[in-house]
């Protein structure tokens, strides 16, 4: 069972182990630009796990952010790298925004730190957030997988996962209202031959 306090304290402890891993040329980054393309400008944008705000907050144009994120370290970070952000603290399981606060919510390898059990409550709380029509973003894993990493990013703070998979995180989207539109692998930039699962999904 994943630990939401060992995920808090190990990515504030990993803020620059992390930045320093996180390059702009992943496979995700391109998803990202097209999925950006299609909204008009003015739409409302959660980055649910926003961390330091790269690449979704930082990269909007024409489309108003808002991320949260369980780490104070990340969204200290994210404030300088995406100061026109809107950002919040707390937990994606309970999202302080209003019923169809937004047309978009991107979520990037955030969910895969969430208790197994917690899941299907976050994506309630996506399609709860999002107005109807509204488009989801999110990066799950290949294979189903949980783990602890005691030393993670060599940084000296613990890091914990639970992997989801794509069966169950397809069937999960499907039960709380989405119709998944795109789904396909993609890499990563933290690991060489790494194998990720990018969903796209309205509601
Ligand atoms: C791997 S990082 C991804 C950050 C960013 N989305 C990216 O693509 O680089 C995962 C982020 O999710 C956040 N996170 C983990 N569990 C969370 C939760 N229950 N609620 C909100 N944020 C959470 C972490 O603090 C971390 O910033």
């Amino acid at each position: 069972m994943v630990d939401k306090r060992t995920v808090r304290d190990g990515y504030d402890a990993l803020v620059d182990d992390y930045a320093a891993q996180r390059t702009d040329d992943s496979d995700d980054v391109e998803a990202l630009a097209s999925f950006l393309d299609d909204l008009p400008d003015g739409s409302r944008l959660l980055d649910a796990g926003c961390g330091q705000g790269i690449p979704v907050l930082a990269s909007l144009d024409g489309v108003s952010g808002v991320g949260l994120d369980i780490s104070h370290g990340q969204l200290a970070r994210a404030s300088e790298n995406a100061p026109a952000a809107a950002l919040a603290q707390g937990d994606m399981t309970r999202l302080p925004f209003a019923d169809d606060a937004f047309d978009a919510v991107t979520a990037l390898w955030s969910v895969i730190h969430v208790p197994e059990g917690d899941h299907r409550t976050v994506f309630e709380e996506f399609a709860r957030v999002l107005r109807p029509g509204g488009r989801l973003l999110l990066v799950e894993g290949t294979d189903e997988w949980r783990g602890t990493n005691p030393d993670w990013l060599g940084g000296g703070a613990a890091m914990e996962w639970h992997i989801a998979g794509p069966e169950a995180t397809r069937e999960q989207l499907r039960a709380v209202g989405f119709e998944i539109l795109v789904e396909r692998t993609i890499g990563d930039s933290l690991e060489e031959d790494a194998a990720w699962t990018l969903f796209e999904a309205d509601c």
